[in-house]
């Protein structure tokens, strides 16, 4: 087979890839080596700004097939029929460390699904964890800043990670969780997926319902002790990557089942918990998990940077039957997400492969911009209303309009009767078997004990205590123990 002819950017063939042209032997390049200008200036732009968060993931293509009738919930299409597939893509990701940090850490593990649905795409952008550490989205830059690298020491600061927590007692639910034996998966297959906020879902008739997504793994959950992960993050820092990217290659193909929990709107007013509130669960009790359907991951993606790198998720791209619950973090997510994408990759990214609707096509007046592709025809007019048989609204809201009231202000979150920043953290101390309070306790102190302040340290203890007398008290002594 005669090989194939290696060409430049605009396809003329080069004739010399490991000589570049100079004037004389030995003597100085030649500015009119066109293929060595374009080769060192393309190779010095191979990087795009990483993503500020969850820099570093994973991606694998899928399905979801719908198992369980919830059509008396949602009109959304792609769940309308017992059977019915819709190809999805997903993007598993750490949170804090960078775009080169090892996987096998303690930290929340990103859950991003996107569904390639036939009324446009549906991005479910969630984490492996049902709470999470704030309740404001205005604290989240600052949250942030706190956990990833101290800007003068260019390390993760327990100093500024314990501090901020210190300061936010409604994180004292989601440490917990994060402290635990599931705050390190043993790999991305090992882990559950939530969509933790509240979302609301609307059926044919209207009828408003407030839903909590579950992603339970069929692998089973798995976890890495913290002695067992720092061995692993030592003998390959891609440890999930590798997991994920050979299960696939082998044709042993990860699955979910997805559930839902599912409030009718009515109730939230008077649930115990504010049902908006991202550090609070609802118990399986007064909401049982129902089931939806199975998510099944079976193709790798051909190429990292193209379609794992550059996907985009968006928590407010829904379809109709799916819309935002009140959750002011969630309402804060709505605009940063898009806008991180056009900073990242340009304004034009919905028109990457992987971002671009696949069971249908979008239709807008929406042009130009940096590396348009899809601009319209001659055809297409760029304004609308128009004349011309241009794509026009539809008239059907996506999802059930909500009641508000009350005055426009800074308001802190609306209390319900059992609200408040502890009692679950308690509960979920409470579950715990003796081993894992143990393993607890022992994470927490190893953290806590690195901080250079008593305030900061007596005000996280208080959070503990506060939680449960014994989880304070525990944890308290074996901070002391590890500072004496
Ligand atoms: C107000 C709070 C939050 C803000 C402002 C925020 C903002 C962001 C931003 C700017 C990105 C980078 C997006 C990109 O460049 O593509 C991101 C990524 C991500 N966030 Fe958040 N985030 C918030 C809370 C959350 C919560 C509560 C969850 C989970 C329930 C979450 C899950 C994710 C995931 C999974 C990704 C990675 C998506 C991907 O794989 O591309 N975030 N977030």
């Amino acid at each position: 087979m005669s090989k194939r002819v290696l060409t430049t950017e605009s396809g003329a063939p080069v004739a010399d890839n490991q000589n570049s042209a100079t004037a004389g032997v030995g003597g100085p390049l030649l500015l009119q080596d066109q293929h060595l200008l374009e080769k060192l200036a393309r190779f010095n732009r191979e990087r795009i700004p990483e993503r500020v968060v969850h820099a570093r993931g994973s991606g694998a293509y899928g399905y979801f097939e719908v198992t369980d009738d919830v059509t008396a919930y949602t009109k959304a299409d792609f769940l309308g029929e017992v059977g019915k597939k819709t190809e999805l893509f997903i993007r598993f990701s750490t949170v804090a460390d960078s775009l080169g940090g090892a996987d096998a850490v303690r930290d929340p593990r990103g859950f991003a699904v996107k569904f390639y649905t036939e009324e446009g795409n549906y991005d479910l952008v969630g984490n492996n964890t049902p709470v999470f550490f704030i309740k404001d989205p205005i604290k989240f830059p600052d949250f942030i800043h706190s956990q990833k690298r101290d800007p003068f020491t260019g390390r993760q600061e327990p100093d500024n990670v314990w501090d901020f927590w210190a300061h936010a007692p409604e994180a004292t639910h989601q440490v917990t969780w994060l402290m635990g034996d599931r705050g390190i998966p043993a790999s991305y297959r090992h882990m559950n997926g939530y969509g933790s906020h509240t979302y609301q879902w609307t059926n044919e008739a209207g009828e408003a319902f407030f839903v909590k997504y579950h992603f339970k793994t069929n692998q089973g959950v798995r976890s890495l002790s913290a002695d067992q992960a720092a061995e692993l993050v030592g003998s390959d820092g891609n440890s999930h990557q590798t997991d994920l990217l050979q299960s696939i290659e082998r044709g042993v193909y990860p699955s979910w089942t997805l559930y839902v929990q599912v409030m009718p709107a009515a109730e939230a007013a008077e649930y115990r918990f504010n049902p908006f509130d991202l550090t609070k669960v609802w118990p399986h009790a007064d909401y049982p998990l129902q089931r939806v359907g199975r998510m099944v991951l079976d193709r790798n993606p051909d190429n990292v940077f193209a379609e794992v790198e550059q996907s985009a998720f968006s928590p407010n791209n829904f379809v109709p039957g799916i819309g935002p619950s009140p959750d002011k973090m969630l309402q804060g997510r709505l605009f940063a997400y898009a806008d991180a994408h056009r900073y990242r990759l340009g304004v034009n990214h919905t028109q990457l492969p992987v971002n671009a609707p696949k069971a249908t096509t979008a239709q807008n007046y929406g042009r130009d911009g940096l590396m348009a592709t899809r601009n319209g025809s001659r055809h297409d007019k760029n304004y609308e209303p128009n004349s011309y048989q241009g794509p026009a609204q539809t008239d059907a809201a996506l999802s059930a309009p909500l009641a508000i009231h009350g005055w426009t202000g800074t308001h802190a979150a609306p209390q319900h009767t059992k609200d408040d920043d502890f009692f679950q953290a308690g509960e979920l101390y409470r579950l715990m078997s003796e081993d894992e309070k143990q393993r607890l306790v022992a994470n927490i102190a190893g953290g806590l004990a690195q901080v250079s302040r008593d305030d900061v340290i007596e005000k996280n203890l208080a959070h503990f205590a506060a939680a449960d007398a014994d989880y304070g008290k525990r944890v308290e002594e074996a901070v002391r123990a590890l500072r004496d």
